[in-house]
């Protein structure tokens, strides 16, 4: 739903009240946002997204002070939750190019929101780097930019999500996110087609939201592809 949390007001809390902090911070990677340097005790990635960033390698990283991570290093060994060889190689390749994917995502995620927010067929584009997100605020002081996630809502609920989805031809139908390729998903009809509606409206997810993690692509060939899908709509 790209509610953004005031990650220094949640630590100032958790410090107040003897509690660890942990953030999950794959959406937008230390490239955009560093949550220790922001009142975190614990960051953790799921590398499968961005940090690899070509959805092909299934991993994770824990960042925290030394206390914790040789405790989490003794979990992991015990628990056996190692990285293949194969994984951590695709990993190193695919963490040289993040700063560069970044500000591709991040470009090409503005256009297309600021073209969605336009379009007729469209009630509402949730994306922090738009001025009409409702933490825009939190986002630009805590981050330094907005990364290539976003969700919109379309008009029509959920036969015109299903509809959207199956009609784009670039954007690749997936429910995984931060690969180089344009990811869409119908949260209603796939994701969370198993939680109730009521369920998922508490959890601010309505009929008609589709989540999309823009990829690197030329940011015209994803307006093209999802304007031809909304005609079809
Ligand atoms: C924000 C976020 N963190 C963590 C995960 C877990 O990822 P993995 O399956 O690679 O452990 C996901 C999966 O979708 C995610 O969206």
């Amino acid at each position: 739903t790209m509610k953004v949390s005031d990650i220094k007001a949640i630590a100032e809390i958790a410090k107040n009240n003897n509690i660890m902090l942990v953030v999950d911070n794959t959406f937008l990677t230390p490239y955009f946002q560093m949550p220790l340097k922001l009142g975190a005790d614990i960051v953790i990635h799921s590398a499968t997204k961005y940090i690899a960033g070509h959805n092909n390698a299934t991993g994770g990283v824990a960042i925290g002070s030394k206390s914790f991570t040789e405790k989490a290093f003794i979990l992991r060994k015990n628990m056996g939750v190692i990285l293949s060889p194969f994984d951590a190689w695709i990993m190193t390749i695919g963490v040289k190019t993040l700063p560069l994917r970044m500000e591709k995502h991040n470009e090409n995620a503005m256009k297309i929101a600021k073209f969605l927010e336009k379009h007729e067929k469209i009630e509402k584009v949730l994306y922090p780097g738009l001025a009409s997100h409702p933490q825009y605020e939190t986002s630009k002081k805590q981050s330094t930019g907005s990364g290539g996630m976003l969700a919109f809502e379309i008009k029509g609920g959920i036969e015109a999500g299903k509809k959207l989805i199956d009609n784009v031809e670039l954007c690749v139908l997936e429910g995984n996110l931060g690969d180089v390729c344009t990811l869409i998903q119908h949260p209603a009809s796939m994701t969370h087609a198993v939680i109730s509606k009521e369920e998922r409206l508490k959890i601010g997810i309505t009929d008609g939201m589709v989540r999309l993690s823009v990829g690197i692509e030329d940011a015209d060939d994803i307006i093209n592809d999802l304007e031809q899908a909304l005609k079809k709509v």
